[in-house]
């Protein structure tokens, strides 16, 4: 079959753009796309050129590992090639893996060793007569570069091997692993980085490259880098080996660190169950993993599977998917809150990135602009780690357009009345104090009905803007007097979702004190605070009509907080909102006052997964109600985790390794009712 000339030119620009980010990646440690961007490019000229096996070329980078030498350092040559390793994206890919293995091996059964893929740089060390004589990156995984210098500063890498636990030390051994940088020094890097104004590494594996490849090695010394040793290179008068897990036992009794998180499974479905859970747990270590890489355990069965050109049938890398990409900022746009603050924020090329698409990110605020020294039409990196709000990281300098002009904050308020903005001195946030601005009027009333204040399910930003466009609404009293007819009039509305909306909205005039307290937005009264409030006054006219004396004498509640509230209640156009609300049926005091005994006082009792007797809220509600805290997640100070039904591996699991009590439906009951821990 002919190869259509559009699939030629396609695959002409693959491996131009591959080898142009190859070369940014492993030879200049400084990449302008990520590598779930690099990945899907490779994957696309992988399927080209399987399709279209006449246009094979022997330099395609898809045939490559890594990228070129350097000058800088002196070339080794690997006796044993640094291969790559294939990918699988997904489940359903590791297990059609396992079945091809399965058939590589006329069917008899694989049993496989699981690791933690680190995401830092291979490296080789090779000891000759127990001595560390040289350490070489991978390179293009035939020739590598010599870091030895660099490398003998890590303090995890022994320099000289010695007999111990029965295994003699053998005459040539090199040993492969991952040289990678904790997170703390990382960020402890990056901090200093910040604090002299210099410009902030990307990432702890960029990081790490850039500081194994210093050609100062007391500058190596200093950027505290460590080692998980996985794989054998080349190996001379040694012992037998049947199986990888041999060599891991080895490599440990040897002294070198070997990942305490290796296990062994005896098929693919307990692998694939690992991959799932690492990628739940990826955050809960203090280095970077992008993966797991699945291993065939027999190395009898390993010598049958073989190589591809690239890399071995025996091994995968189960890649999590990506947390970090790079995408076009189209533009720093300026919104207004509800107290008038101006946030940047950047307008992006929608992205699919840490398992959602982003399209707008905070910027925070002028200062970090400038830090980040990000600009309109720049290309960014995102990130979106685990539950982490998506952040712009930095943009990709060598790719900023030549005529691009640094980002000048704009000292209008974005809303039609277009007032002044002001950067108070001394702080900062820039913001609009127009009291009549409003676009601050519906940040109000979209605060108001969030779920932590009214919860009134289905008034959000969207239906907000309508209803204050349509001049329905000024004011967040406004939406009790709001009907059905009126709510019909606005698009998108039909009979049964305008009927349920005005329900909820009803459903929220007897919502508990704390709540209504939460939706007023009185600057500094957060939830904890409001808790305490409603617990000592029980209603709004005590808490309005008491003075600021008494109010900082709540629990939880200090000066700076009680003159807040004091001075918004003395505002008339808050008295006449708080008015507005009680002349439109909302409750103003369902609140029994608490007369538990505060046996919890001080202690942090964390909840997770579903309980029998109680709902989320009611449980915390419980342990408050005691004097107690309730934090979302687990710490050392944690004085207890409840865990009901499915409850979260990632809490379950520190708590386990801090020694906190884990505490079931019952226990959760005894505390209650005593204060103290039921008996182990
Ligand atoms: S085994 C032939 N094990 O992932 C087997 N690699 O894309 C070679 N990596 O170049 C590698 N953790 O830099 C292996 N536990 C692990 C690993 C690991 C990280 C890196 C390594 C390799 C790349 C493959």
């Amino acid at each position: 079959m002919a190869v259509p000339s559009d699939v030629e030119a396609r695959i002409t620009d693959l491996r131009a753009r591959l080898a142009y980010h190859n070369h940014r990646y492993n030879d200049l440690d400084d990449p302008e796309i990520s590598d779930a961007d690099y990945d899907v490019l490779m994957r696309q000229l992988g399927a080209l050129e399987e399709q279209f096996p006449e246009t094979a070329a022997a330099d395609s980078p898809a045939l490559k590992v890594g990228g070129a030498v350097s000058a800088t350092f002196a070339p080794v040559v690997h006796r044993v090639p640094m291969t790559s390793l294939d990918n699988a994206m997904d489940g359903a890919e590791l297990s059609a893996w396992g079945k091809r293995l399965v058939r590589g091996v006329g069917g008899e059964e694989i049993a496989y060793v699981c690791e933690l893929k680190i995401d830092g740089l291979a490296i080789s060390l090779r000891y000759e007569g127990g001595e560390l004589v040289q350490a070489a990156t991978r390179g293009d995984g035939r020739v590598g570069e010599d870091v030895t210098a660099n490398v003998k500063t890590i303090r995890a890498v022994p320099h000289r091997l010695m007999p111990a636990g029965g295994v003699g030390v053998p005459e040539v051994l090199e040993v492969r692993g991952e040289v990678y940088m904790p997170l703390a020094s990382f960020e402890a890097l990056n901090a200093a980085a910040l604090a002299a104004g210099e410009r902030l590494l990307v990432n702890p594996r960029n990081a790490a490259a850039g500081s194994l490849r210093q050609k100062d090695h007391r500058i190596t010394d200093k950027r505290s880098l460590s080692f998980w040793s996985y794989q054998l290179g080349e190996v001379r008068g040694g012992p037998d080996f049947r199986s990888h897990h041999d060599t891991l036992d080895l490599l440990r009794t040897l002294g070198f660190p070997v990942n305490p998180n290796v296990r062994q499974f005896t098929d693919i479905t307990g692998a694939a169950e690992y991959c799932a859970q690492w990628q739940e747990q990826r955050h809960d270590l203090d280095y970077a993993i992008d993966g797991c890489v699945v291993k065939v355990d027999d190395l009898a069965q390993r010598e049958r599977l073989g190589f591809t050109s690239r890399a071995p049938r025996w091994a995968i890398a189960y890649k999590f998917p990506p947390e970090e990409r790079t995408t076009l900022m189209k533009d720093i746009m300026v919104s207004i809150g509800r107290t008038g603050r101006a946030t940047p924020f950047a307008v992006l090329e929608p992205v699919f990135v840490g398992g959602s698409t982003v399209g707008l990110s905070t910027l925070h605020n002028q200062d970090q602009v400038a830090l980040k020294d990000v600009r309109p039409g720049d290309t960014v990196i995102v990130r979106k780690a685990g539950d982490v709000i998506p952040e712009v990281v930095g943009p990709v300098l060598s790719l900023r357009p030549a005529d691009s002009q640094p980002w000048v904050f704009p000292m209008q308020c974005p809303c039609p009345l277009g007032s002044e903005l002001v950067r108070p001195i001394g702080e900062a946030n820039i913001a609009c104090i127009e009291p009549a601005c409003p676009f601050q009027r519906d940040q109000r009333i979209i605060h108001f009905a969030t779920r932590a204040a009214m919860d009134i399910e289905g008034l959000g930003e969207r239906t907000v803007f309508q209803l204050s466009e349509a001049g329905l609404v000024t004011d967040a009293a406004d939406i009790y007097s709001l009907t059905v007819e009126q709510l019909l009039q606005l698009e998108g509305f039909a009979k049964i979702s305008a009927e349920r909306l005005i329900a909820a909205i009803q459903d929220s005039l007897h919502r508990p004190l704390v709540k209504l307290l939460t939706a007023l937005g009185i600057k500094h009264l957060g939830p904890s605070a409001a808790e305490g409030l409603s617990r000592e006054f029980g209603t709004l006219d005590a808490i309005m009509n008491a003075g600021e004396a008494d109010l900082a004498m709540t629990e939880g509640l200090g000066g700076v907080i009680a003159a807040s509230i004091v001075a918004w209640f003395a505002k008339p156009a808050n008295r006449e909102l708080i008015e507005k609300l009680r002349a439109g049926g909302v409750d103003f005091g369902n609140v029994v006052v608490s007369r538990l005994p505060q046996i919890l006082a001080g202690r942090a009792v964390v909840v997770t997964g579903t309980l029998q007797h109680y709902s989320r809220e009611e449980a915390e509600a419980a342990i408050k109600g005691r004097g107690g805290k309730s934090p979302g997640s687990v710490s050392a100070k944690t004085f207890a985790l409840v865990a009901g039904a499915d409850p979260g591996a990632s809490k379950l699991t520190k708590a386990t390794g801090l020694g906190v009590p884990v505490l079931d439906d019952v226990g959760f009951v005894h505390l209650l009712e005593t204060g103290e821990l039921p008996a182990p």
